[in-house]
């Protein structure tokens, strides 16, 4: 496969067994090394590794010149084997070196780790740092990710169906990017924050599976975990139910593991109320313990001001941290809980002999302490939080703590994925309008048991739909949607969006309901995040040719950068000077 009309071979494929044969190499320059007066290593490089050539003194290459070299290919002498590298048991002798093309000593080297340079310096110039050794393994473990995802879907029957780039504005959550029109001044594209309404569509239309490895845009505040640009499987099926679709899912995430030789284990499932109750988040990291604990009972009867009359008491051991959490370090925690909207945060260092080490240790009852020591399996030398307050706030706070006491980062194995269920359709109440707020987008169906309870207990009510979690980074959400358009109306009304608002901002999507619309559902989920954790990466830009900065900035091309007037007169478009 690596031969072309210029090469015999590629970089890293010669063995011993092709000694004696004449090849032809192209790469760059790696490094050159004098050897004696008359000759010279050089290493030539490309993505597939690296040949030692034996050159003359006189040829004037330098590391990055894209060179020709055709040679002998030779055993190394004895004290010159390296185990180390594939070829390492030969070289390329009598060589004649032809340049293609000279370069410029590059801003930074090479073969140095990429973590030594700045992050800005690696974007400026991505194509001198996707040269590098780990950023070539990246796009080529994502390129391998995205083709067993490919065959994963196709093999269970779902089409690639393309969507449009320039669409309406749609009620999905984030921010978006918005595009003016030139031949209707005034009006605007939106860019799609994931295909989701014209996959449904295809649901009307009776595609019955679609997928499609979809970009997507967010003007998002960028993160690790963000970009504005990213890529989605997205998925939708026709007549299937919550399990079908984690099923079909479940396959492309076993694909895309396999490709690069992992294998993720059972997917296991989870309520999204055992979530929060036990890991206090909606995206729990199984890979440590440290669950929250109950122990409002423990307290039923109790004197301690703090915890009498509350609804919930849960706490957490931080095994062996008493030491670590001096008295700053246990300031910093309980400021941190009360942010997150605790009352305050007791903590409790378990002594040598077993006694409880805490300012508000004497509130606590004998009987209190030892069960409290027991419930949460106190060892000398641990340091135990606890919390009270309503259930959410309780396992909310001490969920974030957990997280920051326990959680290994994001990339280190084991990967332990899992399914979290039932979410709640709605999330609280907006405190402007006193209407519920939708938990995933109100298109969302859902759950059969809980229908009758819309109107009279809607923060009850469960919806069918589900995240893909992944060592506490969330992959991926989908649900069971809705397609009846009497149910559709009542969540609308539920929301305080009129039948005419709703025609008019959503119409072109509702009305195809009136169709005959099957039952369908489905789920997307973010290809960088999983190629990031598969990678062994903290950050998906490690795993996109081409990002952004913190900033959204690309410093290779500049953008964004303003554009000309007469551009934007052609739009109808005038640019006020920056708010101060
Ligand atoms: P959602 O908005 O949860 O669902 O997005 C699905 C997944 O896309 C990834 N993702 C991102 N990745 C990188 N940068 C971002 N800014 C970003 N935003 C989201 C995440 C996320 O879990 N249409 C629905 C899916 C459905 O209901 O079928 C949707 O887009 O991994
Ligand atoms: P106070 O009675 O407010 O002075 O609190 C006494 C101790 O209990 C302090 O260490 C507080 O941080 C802690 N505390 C107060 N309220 C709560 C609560 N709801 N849950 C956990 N700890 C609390």
């Amino acid at each position: 496969m690596s031969s072309t009309s210029l090469r015999t071979h590629s970089c890293g494929e010669l063995r011993p067994e092709h000694i004696g044969t004449t090849v032809r190499l192209c790469g760059w320059v790696a490094t050159r090394r004098e050897h004696g007066e008359k000759l010279a290593f050089v290493d030539l490089r490309d993505h597939t590794g690296v040949t030692q050539c034996v050159v003359d003194n006189s040829v004037d290459v330098r590391p990055e010149y894209v060179v020709r070299v055709t040679g002998t290919v030779a055993a190394r002498p004895a004290e010159n084997v390296n185990d180390k590298l594939a070829t390492g048991g030969i070289e390329l002798q009598d060589c004649v070196v032809e340049i293609l093309n000279a370069a410029e000593p590059p801003p930074f080297p090479i073969n140095e780790r990429a973590d030594t340079v700045a992050e800005t310096t690696r974007l400026q110039y991505r194509y001198l740092d996707i040269r590098r050794e780990r950023m070539q393994r990246n796009i080529r473990l994502r390129a391998a990710v995205n083709s067993a995802i490919r065959r994963a879907m196709e093999a269970q029957g779902f089409v690639e169906v393309e969507t449009p780039m320039l669409v309406p504005s749609t009620p999905e959550g984030a921010r978006e990017f918005i595009v003016p029109s030139r031949q209707q001044p005034g009006s605007f594209y939106a860019l799609p924050q994931s295909p989701q309404l014209f996959k449904q569509l295809l649901m009307v239309a009776g595609i019955d599976r679609y997928y499609q490895i979809a970009r997507c845009l967010r003007d998002e505040d960028l993160r690790a975990d963000r970009q504005y640009e990213f890529m989605q499987l997205d998925a939708e099926m026709s007549f299937a139910t919550q399990d079908d679709v984690h099923a079909a899912i479940g396959a492309a995430v076993l694909a895309a593991a396999q490709a690069v030789g992992q294998d993720p284990g059972d997917i296991v499932k989870i309520t999204w109320h055992e979530a929060m109750d036990r890991y206090g988040i909606d995206k729990p990291d199984l890979r440590f313990g440290m669950e929250l604990t109950e122990l409002t009972d423990v307290f039923a009867a109790t004197e301690f001001k703090a915890f009498a009359g509350a609804g919930c008491i849960k706490g957490i051991n931080a095994s062996g941290k008493a030491e670590e959490y001096g008295r700053n370090k246990l300031d910093a925690l309980t400021d941190k809980a009360k942010k997150l909207g605790a009352k305050g945060l007791v903590w409790l260092k378990v002594a040598g002999d077993g006694t409880l080490e805490s300012p508000v240790a004497k509130f606590l009852t004998e009987t209190e302490q030892a069960a409290v020591k027991e419930r949460l399996g106190a060892q000398p030398g641990d340091l135990l939080l606890i919390v009270a307050d309503q259930w959410i706030t309780t396992c909310e706070v001490l969920g974030t703590l957990r997280n920051d006491l326990g959680r290994p980062p994001v990339h280190q194995g084991p990967y332990r994925y899992l399914w979290v269920v039932d979410f709640p359709l709605f999330v609280g109440v907006d405190e402007a309008t006193g209407r519920p707020k939708p938990g995933h987008h109100p298109f969302t169906q859902p759950h059969p048991d809980d229908v009758h309870l819309l109107e009279s207990d809607p923060l009850k009510v469960r919806s069918q739909a589900y995240d893909l979690v992944l060592n506490g980074w969330e992959l991926g959400s989908g649900s069971i949607r809705i397609h009846q358009p009497d149910l559709q109306s009542r969540i609308f009304g539920l929301l305080g969006i009129s039948q005419e608002e709703a025609d008019r901002r959503f119409g072109f999507f509702l009305n195809p309901f009136r169709y005959g619309a099957p039952p369908h559902g489905g789920f997307a989920f973010g290809i960088d995040r999983l190629v990031a954790i598969l990678a062994g990466e903290e950050n998906i830009r490690e795993v996109i040719a081409f990002p952004k900065t913190q900033s959204g900035m690309d410093p290779m091309t500049n953008a964004p950068t303003p554009v000309d007037a007469k551009q934007l007169d052609d739009l109808g478009i005038r640019v006020l000077p920056p708010k101060a």
